[in-house]
């Protein structure tokens, strides 16, 4: 039997790792799992409930639907640092760790996070590492959020300072931290546009399945 294809793609705040996984999973023809939405939504549900993220979001975790990854309120500040918050409990990792792996089992998948390559699929297919500077990546996902609206250098600032923020918490947490997996290729994207990401990242892969 074949196994089927699994690319991690893994990276702090902002760098391009969703963009790199959409477009890899649909030239591949593989589903996408974004596993920052995990987070997310576990997130929401306690903010919703009243409850501080940084109480024990485990019942939160057990709790969550498929529903709860559509929601259109994901993606909000509150929900950046909440999400980050309930993602250093071992007890929320550990109860989203399966449903994780079952997405892929059976069709392979192009998996985005923070610890695919290294504890999700630590024997994934092809392993990225996807980065840039803390500045492009504040830039990027104001541009992303405010289209057009310019950022003066305070609003930039304070926004380099959330990221910055959120990758510490993420890189020194003692389970499943943000680390770069020692089999991963890095792709630095401060000078590279999304496309010039894909090009470099299909390279790879197309390497790697005709060695395999
Ligand atoms: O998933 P992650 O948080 O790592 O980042 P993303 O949502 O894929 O990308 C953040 C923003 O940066 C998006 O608006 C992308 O279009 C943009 N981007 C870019 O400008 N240049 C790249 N090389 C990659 C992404
Ligand atoms: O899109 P962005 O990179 O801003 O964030 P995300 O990928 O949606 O992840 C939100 C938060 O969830 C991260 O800051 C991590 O704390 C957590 N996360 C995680 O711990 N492990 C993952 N595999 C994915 C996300």
């Amino acid at each position: 039997t074949v196994r089927p294809l699994v690319i991690a793609v893994d990276g702090p705040a902002a760098a391009g790792k969703g963009t790199l996984a959409k477009a890899l999973a649909a030239k591949l023809g593989l589903p996408y799992l974004d596993t920052g939405l995990l987070y997310r939504a576990v997130a929401r549900r306690m903010v919703n409930a009243g409850l501080d993220p940084a109480g024990d979001a485990s019942a939160e975790a057990q709790a969550l639907q498929q529903a709860d990854l559509a929601r259109t309120d994901l993606r909000v500040p509150e929900i950046d640092r909440g999400a980050s918050l309930v993602a250093a409990q071992p007890a929320v990792r550990a109860a989203l760790l399966e449903r994780q792996r079952v997405f892929a089992s059976e069709t392979g998948a192009v998996v985005d996070g923070r610890d695919i390559g290294t504890v999700v699929f630590p024997d994934a297919d092809v392993k990225f590492f996807i980065t840039a500077s803390p500045r492009t990546r504040a830039l990027r996902r104001h541009h992303q959020v405010h289209g057009g609206t310019p950022l003066d250098e305070g609003a930039l600032e304070a926004a380099v300072a959330e990221i910055v923020a959120r990758d510490e918490r993420d890189s020194s947490r003692e389970t499943a931290p943000l680390v770069q997996a020692p089999d991963a290729i890095l792709i630095e994207t401060d000078t590279l546009s999304a496309a010039e990401v894909l090009d470099k990242a299909c390279e790879t892969v197309a390497l790697r399945c005709a060695r395999n």
